[in-house]
Parts: structure tokens; C-alpha cells; sequence
């Protein structure tokens, strides 16, 4: 019964922001009946739309600010499928079909997503997130050099390595996973990639090619505040996880419906692979750090991350069968714990 009365607790926070609000705004009390066991009566069916016009806070430049507590989450500046100039063409279908994918990867793309991790569960807000792995401005940064892969990617490129990693496409099809794998990998002239490439570089209007927008790649921990990988304890991270992170990820790290949102799952089947960057301890310590806990983003220290960090990728995932081709021409980084070296 926790994630119900979390759940209620969640939303309740929340829904008296009055941004993303029940008809009533009142969130039922925690001993309500409720219609499925993973959230409260009604609300984990409802939709959550949100009101541009109410949003009770302001942006930063293009993008939500890292400070907001979750009742940004249905916020999406700037959206495809209301945005009318996109009405009826092609182009315009592909990049609203590229928002959906990104939403709902696993329902949009299942043969390529045996995962159940939407984009959108780590790039927040369709992208648009400060401190959130942001994607606005990015599709001018590329072709860029990819250090893992020892040559130039395209942002299709890019974005088949998110699938390969990210989505666990090669995971293939296991009893209980959400993709109906048909045995088709993803490659850069793929329908899905293009359209995810489309809402990307639509993202990037108005931004000249090459010109590196401020807020790309700052989810890192400082250099100088790194731990080393020995010095980091899993059952610290974990007591630390216990403390801030169940209430929404569930102890079992599968996630808890929060109204219409359910996080990926932090570990285990459904999760990315070991090849993904969220497998690296610093690299998922930097998302964690900016981003989570959903509530008060940024309460935790930069040492806390990491031994969360450290928590979770102590964690069994998804075996990505190509490591050995990864980091041909460039050392492995010290904190890709699950590659050889
Ligand atoms: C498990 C978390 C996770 C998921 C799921 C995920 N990504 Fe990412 N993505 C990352 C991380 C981490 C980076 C590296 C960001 C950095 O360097 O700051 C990244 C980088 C990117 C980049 C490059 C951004 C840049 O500025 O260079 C693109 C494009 C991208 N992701 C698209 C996608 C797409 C499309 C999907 C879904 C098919 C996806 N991602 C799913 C974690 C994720
Ligand atoms: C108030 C609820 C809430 C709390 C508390 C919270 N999260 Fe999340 N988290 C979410 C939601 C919801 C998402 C997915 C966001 C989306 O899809 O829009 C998410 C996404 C993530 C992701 C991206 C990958 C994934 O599996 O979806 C990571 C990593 C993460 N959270 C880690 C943490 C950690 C670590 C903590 C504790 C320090 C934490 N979160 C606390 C709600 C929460």
C-alpha cells in the first residue's frame, strides 16, 4: 500500500500548485478505494494536462528551470502536437510521430524496444529540461566525434546508439519485457530514428549549425568532486535510495505510476543495458545529482549521487553483447564498471 499513499502524497504536493490538476484538485485520501494496485482511485488512468497559461513558474530561456519540483512534469514548451504550423504535412507528421516515440518509446517502437524506457524518462520534459539532459539546440552539434565509437556520428547515428543501449534493442524478445522484438535492429534510414531525428532538429530551430547551446552536457559531477569508484559503498547508496528515491521508483527500482507518469525501470530487465551511458557511475551520478529526487531536484550532494549511483549500477541490467567493439581507439573510462579493461 506505500506507492497509494505515496502516490496520494505525490500528487496532493502537487495538484495544489495547480498546474496539472483533477477536476476538483483534490487528491483522494489515501485509504480510497482505488482501481488498480500501483496508484490512486482515478488518477492513475486521468491524463495530467498542463496549462502553459497557469505555468507558475518561469522558463529559463528555451527550457524548464533544473530547480522545479515535479509539478512541471506534463510541461512541454515547445509541443508538437499543438503547434498547428505543423498541421498536415509530412514533415510536420513526422515530427509529431517523433514526439510520441520519444514519450512512449516502448508503445510507438516495440519491435525496437524490448526496454520499457520511454526517451522521456531520461531527457525530461521531451528534452526540454534544464540540468535534465536537454536536446534543444543539440542537432547542430552534429556530425560529432564519438570517443566510445572512435569516429564521426550523425545525429541518426546518435540516436541508433540510444536505441542499441538506452532501449536494450538487441535485448531482444524475454517473457514479460514490453517490445514484441522481430528481430530488426535499428539503423540510421530507419523510420523511427528519422522521426526522432525530425523532433530533434525541430527542437534546433533557429539555432546556426555548430553553435553549442549553454546548457548541453552539464549533468557532470565537477572533476574534483569525484569519488573514486573503491571509495563509493552500494549499501550507503542504497540506505540513501530507501530514503529519497522508493517513493516513486518502488524498492524493487521498477517504478511507481505517479497519475499518467511511470519512471523506467532503475535496474533488472526492463532497464537499459550495461553498454548505455547511465551504466557508467559518474554518468548516472550526474544525471541523479541535477534531476532527482522529482520533488526538491539538487537536495542531494554531489558524494550522495554517486553513492547512488554506485547503488544502482551494483544492480543486475541488460547484457549489451557488443562492449568488445566499444572504446577501439580511446581508454575505457574508469567509471564503465561493466567493461573489461
Ligand atoms: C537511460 C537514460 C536515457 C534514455 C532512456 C535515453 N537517453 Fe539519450 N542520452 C542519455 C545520456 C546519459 C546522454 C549523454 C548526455 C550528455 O553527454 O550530457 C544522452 C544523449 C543523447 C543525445 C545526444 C545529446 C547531445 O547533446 O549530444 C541524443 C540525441 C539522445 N540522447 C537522444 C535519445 C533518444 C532519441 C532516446 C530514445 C530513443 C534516448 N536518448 C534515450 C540518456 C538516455
Ligand atoms: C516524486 C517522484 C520521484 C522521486 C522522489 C524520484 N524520482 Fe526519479 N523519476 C521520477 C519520474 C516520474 C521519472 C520519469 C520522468 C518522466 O518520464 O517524465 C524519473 C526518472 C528518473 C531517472 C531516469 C531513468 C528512469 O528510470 O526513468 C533516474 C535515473 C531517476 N529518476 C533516479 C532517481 C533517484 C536516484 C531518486 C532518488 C534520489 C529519484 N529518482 C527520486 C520520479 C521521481
Amino acid at each position: 500500500m506505500r506507492c497509494r499513499t505515496l502516490g496520494v502524497f505525490v500528487l496532493a504536493g502537487l495538484l495544489g500548485a495547480g498546474a496539472c490538476a483533477r477536476d476538483d484538485g483534490v487528491a483522494p485520501a489515501p485509504d480510497a478505494p482505488v482501481a488498480t494496485p500501483t496508484g490512486p482511485a482515478g488518477l492513475d488512468v486521468m491524463p495530467m494536462v498542463f496549462d502553459p497559461a497557469l505555468r507558475p513558474y518561469t522558463l529559463s530561456g528555451p527550457l524548464i528551470p533544473a530547480a522545479v519540483t515535479m509539478v512541471s512534469a506534463w510541461d512541454i514548451p515547445k509541443n508538437p502536437l499543438t503547434d498547428a504550423s505543423l498541421e498536415g504535412t509530412e514533415e510536420g507528421e513526422r515530427v509529431r510521430w517523433g514526439f510520441r516515440l520519444f514519450m512512449d518509446t516502448p508503445a510507438e517502437a516495440p519491435q525496437l524496444t524490448p526496454s520499457r524506457m520511454s526517451c522521456g524518462n531520461c531527457h525530461l520534459n521531451a528534452g526540454q529540461r534544464e540540468l535534465a539532459l536537454p536536446l534543444v539546440g543539440a542537432a547542430g552539434m552534429f556530425p560529432e566525434f564519438n570517443g566510445r565509437a572512435g569516429r564521426d556520428f550523425t545525429l541518426p547515428d546518435r540516436i541508433v546508439g540510444c536505441f542499441m543501449r538506452s532501449e536494450n534493442a538487441p535485448g531482444g524478445l524475454t517473457d514479460g519485457a514490453a517490445g514484441v522484438s522481430d528481430g530488426r535492429l535499428p539503423d540510421p534510414a530507419s523510420d523511427e530514428v528519422l522521426a526522432l531525428a525530425a523532433y530533434i532538429e525541430w527542437l534546433s530551430d533557429g539555432f546556426a549549425a555548430g553553435e553549442n547551446p549553454p546548457w548541453r552536457k552539464q549533468n557532470r559531477i565537477p572533476a574534483d568532486a569525484l569519488i573514486p569508484l573503491d571509495q563509493l559503498d552500494p549499501a550507503v547508496g542504497e540506505t540513501l535510495f530507501t530514503e529519497h528515491c522508493v517513493a516513486c521508483h518502488g524498492e524493487d527500482g521498477q517504478g511507481v505510476q505517479i497519475g499518467d507518469k511511470r519512471a523506467g525501470p532503475l535496474w533488472g530487465r526492463g532497464s537499459w543495458n550495461d553498454g548505455a551511458g547511465a551504466a557508467r557511475v559518474y554518468t548516472l551520478a550526474g544525471i541523479i545529482r541535477f534531476m532527482m529526487p522529482y520533488l526538491n531536484p539538487g537536495v542531494l550532494t554531489d558524494a550522495e549521487a554517486q553513492q547512488i549511483a554506485a547503488f544502482i549500477t551494483s544492480q543486475p541490467r541488460p547484457e549489451y553483447p557488443h562492449k568488445d567493439q566499444d572504446y577501439q581507439t580511446a581508454s575505457v573510462p574508469i567509471d564503465a564498471v561493466y567493461y573489461d579493461r
